[in-house]
């Protein structure tokens, strides 16, 4: 009998999961002769046993496609009653050799606990924000940056032809990754992010001394999870919606705007505010995500065929490799001291 291996795709989507699915249906069929379940919007999925099976044909045309063709939610079994029983009895009835949990902290964070519980399970690292320790990379990533750093170049032009002062907000809920590479390669003025609290005072003395030595306008990149230094007068985390979903996350989103008004407030340059949002997260993915991606997916395929279970796909160097999912998901990578101190030579 044709063994049966389950793919899912949790948290939020980024551009790459259906070059990772379809990577991980190739090398499955034509090299193991397995039959690929995808389960359905994450680990709902499997709770509700919602599934599609995955053939070549119905991954055939969908590398460059954003989003994911099976679909994703923030379902936490953990947090469902006699959800982690049924997560294991529809394993068993669905008669699943293993499962590939794709997937950022939170995914894995569960898929951890369920392989410690006896669940075959490998992951694929996946988040827009590319904090998953163990890897050097995540996909969905570049292509974040790319689009951030081009809105970045635009804002630049209309910027420099109003004497504007532009803060960009991008995404970036704990780690201002995609801040500080899209800043840099943006030729940002200002670059803040959640690992240092925003000075305020700092940043308009940095901004009005670029505008003093003749440079009328001022870029300023801003991650949504940036807080300001506690006594600032002003809340320290900046929050859309303060309910939380089932991983504890309340939905971020709104600094840039208070940053502006602030910076227009105390400097009296006039200021404005573009907020990416969701707009990082769309669409295809770069050459470097697919390519990711494809190879994360092989290398996720062969860990089941190795029975390499409670490990997870990472890319080290130019090297696809592979650790324990519980080294990915104890804490997070996040952007270091001397990292930053780099795109602080271009401030102001
Ligand atoms: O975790 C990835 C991420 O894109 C964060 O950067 C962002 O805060 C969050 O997801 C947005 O989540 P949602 O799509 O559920 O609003």
């Amino acid at each position: 009998m044709t063994e049966r291996i389950g793919v899912l795709t949790g948290g939020g989507d980024c551009p790459g999961l259906n070059a990772v699915l379809r990577a991980v249906v190739r090398k499955a069929i034509g090299v193991y002769n397995y039959q690929v379940l995808g389960l359905m919007k994450g680990w709902r999925g499997l709770l509700e046993m919602e599934y599609e099976v995955l053939t070549r044909e119905k991954t055939r045309g969908i590398l460059p496609r954003g989003g994911t063709i099976i679909g994703t939610s923030r379902t936490n079994p953990l947090k469902i009653e006699n959800g982690v029983e049924r997560i294991f009895e529809n394993f068993e009835k669905l008669r699943l050799k293993a499962l590939i949990a794709i997937g950022g902290e939170d995914t894995l964070g569960v898929a951890d606990q369920l392989f410690r519980q006896g669940l075959k399970v490998v992951g694929v690292p996946k988040t827009i924000d590319n904090d998953l320790e163990g890897t050097d990379y995540t996909f969905g990533f570049d292509t974040a940056v790319n689009i951030a750093m081009e809105a970045i170049d635009r804002v630049h032009t209309t910027a420099e032809s109003h004497d504007r002062v532009m803060v960009v907000e991008v995404m970036g809920r704990h780690a201002g990754w995609i801040a500080i590479e899209a800043g840099i390669a943006g030729g940002a003025d200002v670059i803040l992010i959640p690992e240092k609290p925003i000075e305020l005072d700092a940043i308009c003395d940095i901004i009005r001394r670029r505008h003093e030595k003749g440079r009328d306008f001022s870029i300023v990149v801003v991650a949504e999870g940036a807080v300001f230094k506690p006594g600032s007068g002003q809340e320290t985390l900046i929050t859309q919606d303060v309910q939380r979903d089932e991983f504890g996350h309340v939905r971020l989103g709104g600094i840039g705007s208070i940053l502006a008004k602030e910076i227009e407030k105390r400097t009296s340059y006039e200021s404005r505010v573009v907020i990416l949002g969701h707009v990082q997260r769309g669409g295809s993915p770069t050459a470097f995500d697919r390519v990711l991606a494809t190879r994360l997916g092989v290398g996720a395929i062969d860990l089941v065929h190795k029975e390499e279970f409670g490990k997870m796909v990472a890319l080290r160097g130019n090297k696809i490799t592979s650790i324990p999912i519980s080294d990915a998901v104890h804490k997070l990578k996040t952007v270091s001291e001397d990292y930053y101190k780099v795109a602080e030579v271009f401030f102001g």
